[in-house]
């Protein structure tokens, strides 16, 4: 399988790749190239043409960068795979994507503790902890179903077969209105910037820049 990054662009031409080859994650400053964003939208356009895939999306896209995409695209994305959980809710970039029919996925809703690019943030707030608590459920399911109840796919990684049985466990009992409320006012703090593809050198040379501005 061959992955394409494509992070950001921050004028019309440039968004951001991984020169061709081998490489491992984090990926290395000296690698990043940037690319030309409609021609690669526009390749991936002709995969689905010619049957290879049966959709095609993004990840990681701002609204900005999803814009841009949009403005040429003879197919919009179907989805755009970002971070989304309690503590980064992304309400600007999902209330967009909801206008453009495009379907959200959130990966990392639990926060990614103990990965290389995640948080302990989610899995160690007090709030879930206590709607957890109050509902005689885990803190994992109370996130997984806030993320359900958002209406976008969730994506969530367990290589642990309990864990695996309760992650599907969230389709029979729901959030109350005031907990929802509550989980909507947690303050909100990306769990993962993504520094390592900022560079004095690469495409981008901030953060800001790399995300337009929405972190
Ligand atoms: N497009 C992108 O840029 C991008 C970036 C990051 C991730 N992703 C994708 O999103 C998927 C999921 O996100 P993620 O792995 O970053 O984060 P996540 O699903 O939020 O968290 C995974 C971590 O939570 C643990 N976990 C899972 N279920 C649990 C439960 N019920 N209770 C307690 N701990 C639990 C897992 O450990 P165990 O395995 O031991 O259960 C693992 O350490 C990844 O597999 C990846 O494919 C995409």
């Amino acid at each position: 399988m061959h992955t394409m990054i494509v992070f950001s662009q921050h004028s019309k031409k440039h968004s951001m790749s991984v020169k061709p080859g081998e490489y491992e994650l984090p990926v290395k400053k000296k690698d990043l190239v940037p690319i030309d964003l409609k021609s690669v939208w526009e390749a991936m356009e002709e995969c689905q043409a010619l049957g290879l895939t049966k959709s095609i999306g993004v990840s990681n896209f701002s609204c900005k960068k999803l814009e841009t995409i949009l403005s040429t695209a003879k197919i919009p994305p179907a989805v755009n795979q970002v971070e989304m959980n309690p503590m980064w809710q992304q309400k600007k970039l999902r209330k967009f994507c909801d206008e453009k029919g495009i379907l959200i996925e959130s990966y990392s809703p639990l926060g990614a503790k103990g990965t290389l690019w995640g948080t302990n943030r989610v899995m160690e707030c007090e709030l879930l902890k206590e709607i957890a608590q109050a509902k005689g459920k885990s803190l994992a399911q109370v996130c997984l179903r806030w993320a359900h109840e958002q209406g976008v796919c969730v994506l969530v990684k367990s290589f642990n077969k309990e864990r695996m049985k309760q992650n599907l466990d969230i389709f029979d009992w729901k959030l109350s209105a005031e907990e929802s409320c509550k989980i909507s006012q947690l303050p909100q703090c990306k769990g993962f910037p993504a520094g390592e593809f900022v560079s004095d050198d690469g495409p981008y040379k901030s953060l800001e820049e790399l995300w337009d501005g929405e972190i």
